[in-house]
């Protein structure tokens, strides 16, 4: 059957997203004696037992759809973040409300400015709607270049994707870029920050994105319960914008697109603040033995405002991330990224992280 004559023009060129491996997979595989997985920035630890139990409070409601709107969390996340309860919509993850955003606002043929070794999320969604993306490469330090960013905004130009901090590199732009980055920014070009990370983020200069908000900005800022709150398996994320924004986005929403369980521990993590800064912490401390054990292999990394470093392992680090697989270590390869001698390591716990290092200290001095 010639099933490209069907499609709908932009989908035919798409690559299938690429997940880190799963632990199932490599035990069938490699069967190797255990599988520490530091492959797709997950918290390591479980949730806390408060929210554990209000997921098994909630499991017997489950033969009743959940509620779209998300109305038991929403008042409380509002008052968790200073901001009103319409100015807050949820997703199936951040990735669903980055295709709802692209739904909402993309017409076919109009540009998407995307910083060039991201995560590949923005790009997919730009595609699958017809949109044009227009990359902004990394500077010298991995950063992105907000001055080449605003380069690349032409009056086709409707969103502009800016990670911050950026997936795989870690790094952040402060306060100060951002704000002359804003002087540049066209009234017809919306933007979106994704900070899934940014409760890892103890920078100063790092720009609270919903104080542009309230100062009137076009802006959308993503977050989710998926990385510092320990909920990646129950799939929620939220947008924070303006209540114009976020009824549109409604328009776009399925109905039914966040779980009730989800919305019940994301609720029950709120309330988990001290879990959630201690689980900060120990990621911090395990970032400076992993830095100190890195420097001592002489080897380059990002100093990182997440719980992820990208790692310059000096050498083909796809035949690495192999090898590290037969072992049952899964990380990232950066050639995903384009940049063929990193790879990508989520911190995990303490005996996982030495589990990594005694394995890469192995291969690199062989
Ligand atoms: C930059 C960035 N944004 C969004 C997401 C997706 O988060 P979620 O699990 O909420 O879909 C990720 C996940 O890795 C990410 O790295």
């Amino acid at each position: 059957m010639d099933i490209d004559r069907y499609l709908r023009k932009g989908i035919k060129g798409l690559k299938p997203y690429i997940p880190g491996k799963s632990e199932e997979e490599i035990r069938e595989t490699y069967h190797p004696p255990e599988v520490v997985k530091l492959a797709s920035n997950e918290n390591p630890s479980s949730p806390p037992g408060a929210v554990i139990e209000a997921i098994q409070q909630e499991a017997i409601h489950v033969n009743r759809y959940p509620d779209g709107k998300c109305r038991n969390l929403a008042p409380k996340l509002a008052s968790f973040l200073g901001c009103n309860p319409d100015e807050l919509i949820f997703g199936n993850g951040a990735e669903e409300l980055i295709l709802m955003v692209c739904q909402a606002f993309l017409n076919e043929g109009e540009t998407c400015v995307i910083v060039s070794n991201t995560f590949d999320a923005y790009e997919t969604a730009v595609r699958i709607m017809g949109g044009v993306p227009v990359f902004s490469p990394l500077d010298s330090q991995y950063r992105i270049n907000l001055d080449d960013v605003a380069g690349r905004i032409t009056p086709d130009t409707k969103l502009i994707f800016l990670p911050n901090p950026n997936n795989p590199t870690g790094t952040i732009f402060t306060r100060s870029e951002f704000e002359k980055f804003l002087r540049h920014l066209p009234e017809k070009a919306f933007l979106v920050l994704d900070e899934a990370y940014h409760e890892y983020v103890n920078d100063p200069d790092y720009p609270d994105s919903i104080e542009y908000i309230k100062k009137g900005v076009p802006l959308l800022v993503l977050r989710t319960f998926s990385k510092a709150y320990g909920l990646a398996g129950l799939r929620i994320g939220y947008a924070v914008s303006h209540p114009s924004v976020i009824e549109l986005l409604h328009h776009v929403r399925l109905p039914f697109n966040v779980n009730r369980l989800a919305e019940a521990a994301a609720s029950a993590a709120l309330d988990q603040q001290v879990w959630v800064q201690k689980r900060i912490t120990e990621i911090n401390e395990e970032k400076a033995f992993i830095y100190k054990a890195l420097r001592g292999m002489k080897l380059f990394f990002i100093p990182s405002h997440t719980n992820f470093i990208f790692i310059n392992v000096q050498c083909d680090a796809e035949h690495l991330f192999r090898n590290l697989l037969h072992q049952g270590i899964i990380v990232r390869q950066g050639s995903i990224w384009g940049f063929k001698t990193f790879i990508r390591l989520t911190v995990g716990n303490h005996r996982e992280n030495e589990r990594f290092l005694t394995a890469l200290k192995k291969m690199i001095s062989s």
